[in-house]
């Protein structure tokens, strides 16, 4: 199935550019928005509050995560109270543990049962899903961000966990599966077909939408020409 329109799964995206934000906005195809501190730093921002509001500001009716950077759960929460409050579409991102391995499950249950919309980010293992999602109950709206790339990265298929994390989610109406971190456009059609409800995309695999269900022999051709103009414009000669 390659057509866009008759997907179920949302698409969200992932990034840190604010005018590639903003472009993505138009796109009806985009559900929502997620970023993370290592994408922002890599994009130069160095106001966190200036930047987040400002893409408020512009997206106040689509999903938006952003995420807590401390590694003390007390500060993490001050940090969440403050993230959540910027509006009421945002969803505040909180790592499955912080770095010295300890989990961050008693803290997310005390912000979803304080009405909180969290998106728990960074899991890898199903161990990590069961414990997360019982601790996010059904209150309020919530996510969980498991990192499908990097567990495939590590020459893991994460088709059969992903499949098993949706069932695990599956009692809890208000929690939606995050498959994060995808290598790929087909990724989104993997995430369907296991029925997770969200893939948040970087930007660059987005500007691969446009080619979804493309014929095949007019991409075919569109690379021979482009083979050809490369080496036109390169001057090449034997
Ligand atoms: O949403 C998760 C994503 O930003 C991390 O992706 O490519 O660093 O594994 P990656």
């Amino acid at each position: 199935m390659t057509n866009l329109d008759k997907l179920k799964i949302k698409i969200f995206a992932d990034g840190a550019e604010l005018d590639g934000i903003l472009e993505l906005y138009k796109n009806r195809y985009i559900a929502g928005f997620t970023t993370n501190p290592t994408l922002m730093n890599k994009s130069g921002i160095k106001d966190y509050e200036g930047f987040a509001r400002k893409l408020l500001e512009h997206i106040p009716d689509r999903p938006f995560s952003f995420e807590v950077f401390s590694d003390e759960f007390d500060e993490m929460e001050r940090q969440a109270l403050k993230i959540a409050s910027w509006g009421k579409n945002v969803y505040v991102k909180i790592p499955v543990t912080n770095t010295r391995r300890e989990s961050s499950v008693n803290l997310v249950k005390k912000l979803a049962d304080a009405g909180v919309q969290l998106n728990v980010t960074a899991l890898m293992t199903l161990e990590q899903v069961s414990d997360i999602s019982a601790a996010l109950g059904n209150n309020v709206p919530s996510y969980i961000s498991v990192f499908a790339g990097r567990i495939a990265d590590t020459g893991r298929d994460p088709m059969p966990l992903m499949k098993r994390a949706v069932e695990i989610l599956s009692p809890h109406n208000k929690q939606e599966l995050i498959w994060a971190s995808p290598r790929e456009l087909l990724n989104i059609f993997h995430a369907e077909e296991i029925g997770c409800h969200i893939i948040t995309v970087t930007h660059d695999i987005l500007k691969k939408l446009s080619i979804v269900g493309k014929d095949l022999d007019e991409y075919s051709l569109d690379t021979v020409k482009m083979f050809r103009d490369d080496a036109v414009k390169a001057g090449f000669s034997l």
